[in-house]
């Protein structure tokens, strides 16, 4: 039996979002079990921080994930050059809160480029021939509990994180032959940056609520980094296609 399931020196793993919050903090801790890391984010400033805290194998790529048909080529090309992969997360993310008649279809479809469609587009390259390792290759994608239960004013959010679900069963089907496993992870709230964002738009008796929507209170990013970290490593060779929720307890209520 495999003893040291997180040593990750013989992975090489690229991460979106990894700028802020929950990719950030995913990044630090795979850094720190030794992976090679591929760090994406559109915010050169944060990317750069997180860049210098990691260790000496990890590279770095400025890309806006909005720009559907451009980053294909810039991701791909990149990955000649950092190697073939044996993990890929997609934590980029970006939320919208707004009742449906004040939707704005242009704010809908930016928000599915880059929660959703970037998700599949990154599956596209990780999927090519050479660009992943044979050695227990695994996808994770980042939904939220929006994507499982309803919420007041977050219809598009929602839309986005429930599709990732969809295309995290599918795609477990399709790429099983190829024993590329795919999984998603469903955080309840995290104190981060977006959290900071998005309060702003709930009235006060609904951020008043937040705790208690969290029996086990508001979580932390490296809550989600440890899931994260078990769907990428060999511990979970058996799992695919499966919905984690971390969540301090949100959606079993
Ligand atoms: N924080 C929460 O409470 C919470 C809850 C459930 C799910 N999530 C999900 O977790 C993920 C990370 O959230 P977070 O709280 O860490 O957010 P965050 O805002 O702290 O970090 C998101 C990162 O994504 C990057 N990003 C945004 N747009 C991009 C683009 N077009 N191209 C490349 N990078 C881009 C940002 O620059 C930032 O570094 C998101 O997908 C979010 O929906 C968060």
């Amino acid at each position: 039996m495999h003893n040291n399931f997180l040593d990750f020196s013989e992975k090489r793993i690229l991460i979106t979002g990894a700028g802020s919050g929950i990719g950030k903090a995913t990044a630090l801790y795979l850094s720190s079990i030794n992976a090679k890391l591929l760090l994406i984010d559109i915010n050169e400033e944060t990317l750069m921080e997180t860049h210098k805290s990691c260790n000496e194998n990890c590279d770095f790529l400025l890309v806006d994930l909005s720009d559907t048909h451009g980053f294909n080529d810039v991701v791909a090309n990149k990955l000649k050059s950092f190697g073939s992969l044996n993990g890929l997360v997609h934590v980029a993310g970006i939320p919208y809160v707004s009742p449906l008649k004040t939707l704005k279809t242009d704010s809908v479809e930016r928000v599915l480029r880059i929660n959703t469609i970037a998700a599949l587009e990154l599956a596209k390259i990780f999927t090519k021939h050479k660009m992943y390792s044979n050695n227990n290759p695994s996808i994770v994608f980042i939904s939220s509990v929006y994507g499982l239960v309803g919420s007041a004013a977050n219809v598009a959010y929602a839309m986005s994180k429930s599709a990732l679900h969809g295309i995290t069963k599918s795609l477990a089907i399709e790429l099983a032959p190829k024993n590329i496993r795919i999984n998603c992870v469903a955080p309840g709230f995290i104190k981060t940056q977006m959290l900071n964002d998005v309060s702003g738009a709930f009235d006060n008796e609904y951020n008043d609520r937040l705790n208690q929507l969290h029996p086990l209170g508001l979580g932390e990013a490296e809550d989600i980094a440890y899931g994260i970290t078990y769907l990428l490593s060999d511990m979970s060779k058996w799992v695919t296609g499966s919905i984690l929720s971390i969540d301090g307890g949100f959606t079993s209520q």
